[in-house]
């Protein structure tokens, strides 16, 4: 009987238990879902209140770390500068074979293709400039170098130092350059050459001198040779180069005949090629920036005068000859397949491919009408001649003004850029 009531019991109590179950669950899950929509009522309101914040603070942190960034790169900039850079391999001379060099001008268009390749030689080159024309740039790969050493130094004002060879192309080349001061261009070219003849007689030095073959002026004799007295006007626009350049030869002669100086005088002819000013007024120069800038070429006057250019690679092989040569009088060093100007310009505008107009403008004053150099002594003498053809050279040059444009038209030119257009 006791068990039965038990079982009876349990029965009642089971289903009591099944039944409230039944019953509470719905409830409890319906409370359940209840609290999950407050909760994402709160969660949404509280995503709407904390979202800025975030966003803010986020914002800030995004800021500073981009601020942190901006210190760590300046950081990796200036220990870059500091650790030693890879510089391009230079042969190995001994004492008696390594020469230490001076170049006048060395930071210069020719003057920095000259300091390459004493450099690669081997010797011990420094470069003295007051970066009227040149730039800092164009040597910068060797700064630093146990071989390179920069003066920086106007050869207006002696230089006392110990060299065996001097290379002196200290002297503005391109004519708004040296009509931008000509008495600072005559002071250059006359008193800079006595201070660079006085060293090289001072320490036993070989010196060649840069000159040019604006020393035959508007020419009469056709092509150049190096007898040739020459024709220029002593008191026109560009008298202050060609003459200075004249009294440079006749100053040369002198420390040779009067002080046993051992010269050479290279008589260098129009030259081309990548580190020329950009903005120079030069025929090269103006004809490839006026292409590449979409620009009209502009041919001064009728177009028919002629020139002759040079690569300057040729042009250091012949400076080096002539240096290392017996030969003490004048040489010239050009390129001696003429062009008129016109169909240079034709030439340049095929070459950039951008088909501009080829337009005139009025002559310029006492503008030599015929240039092509005799280079048969250079042949005789030196062994030497030109190798790089027109095509070869004017697309390296052409290349290299691309990228000054490209890099000058991102920040200011580093060349100063004066007034005037003069071929
Ligand atoms: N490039 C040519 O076609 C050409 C033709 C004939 C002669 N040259 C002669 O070759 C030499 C180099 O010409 P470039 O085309 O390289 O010219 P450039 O203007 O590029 O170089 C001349 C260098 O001499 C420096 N300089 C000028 N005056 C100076 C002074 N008083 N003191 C110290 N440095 C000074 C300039 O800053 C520059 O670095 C010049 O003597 C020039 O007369 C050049």
């Amino acid at each position: 009987m006791i068990i039965w009531r038990r079982t009876t019991l349990r029965v009642v109590l089971y289903i009591f238990i099944f039944l409230s179950g039944v019953l509470l669950c719905p409830t409890l899950f319906f409370e359940a879902d209840k609290t999950e929509t407050k909760i994402e009522h709160q969660t949404e309101g509280f995503k709407e209140m904390m979202v800025p914040v975030i966003n803010n603070s986020l914002r800030k942190e995004l800021d500073e770390a981009n601020e942190r960034i901006k210190a760590l790169e300046m950081k990796l900039m200036s220990l870059e500068s500091r650790v030693p850079k890879p510089f391009p391999n230079v042969k190995f001379l001994n004492y008696r074979t390594k020469k230490r060099i001076l170049v006048t001008g060395g930071a210069g268009f020719v003057g920095s293709h000259l300091v390459d390749r004493l450099m690669l030689k081997g010797h011990e080159v420094i470069v003295v400039d007051n970066f009227f024309t040149g730039s800092k740039k164009n040597i910068e790969h060797w700064s630093g170098h146990e071989n390179f050493e920069l003066i920086h130094q106007d050869i207006v004002n002696p230089l006392f130092i110990e060299v065996d060879e001097i290379y002196h192309l200290a002297s503005p080349a391109s004519p708004p350059h040296y009509m931008f001061n000509p008495v600072k261009t005559v002071k250059t070219n006359t008193i800079g050459t006595i201070n660079m003849l006085g060293l090289a007689k001072r320490v036993g030095a070989k010196i060649l001198i840069a000159s040019t073959s604006e020393v035959y002026g508007d020419p009469e004799v056709h092509p150049q040779p190096e007898t040739y007295w020459g024709h220029v006007n002593p008191i026109g626009p560009r008298a202050c180069y060609d003459e200075g350049k004249r009294v440079a030869e006749t100053l040369s002669y002198a420390y040779a005949k009067h002080d046993k100086v051992s010269v050479r005088v290279a008589r260098i002819f129009n030259t081309y090629g990548p580190r020329m000013h950009v903005d120079d007024g030069r025929v090269v120069s103006n004809f490839i920036s006026q292409a590449l800038r979409n620009k009209t070429i502009t041919v001064y006057g009728h177009g028919n005068q002629t020139r002759s250019f040079q690569y300057v690679s040729d042009l250091i092989d012949g400076l080096i000859a002539l240096m290392a040569s017996n030969y003490s009088l004048p040489v010239n060093l050009g390129n001696p397949i003429e062009y008129s100007i016109t169909e240079f310009a034709v030439i340049i505008r095929n070459l950039v491919g951008n088909n501009n107009t080829i337009g005139s403008t009025e002559a310029v004053e006492d503008d030599p009408q015929r240039r092509k150099p005799d280079i048969s002594r250079a042949k005789k003498y030196l062994n030497w001649e030109p190798k790089v053809s027109l095509k070869q050279g004017l697309e390296h040059t052409v290349s290299y003004f691309r990228q000054e444009l490209q890099r000058t038209a991102a920040g200011p030119s580093r060349h100063r850029s004066l007034k005037g257009n003069i071929p």
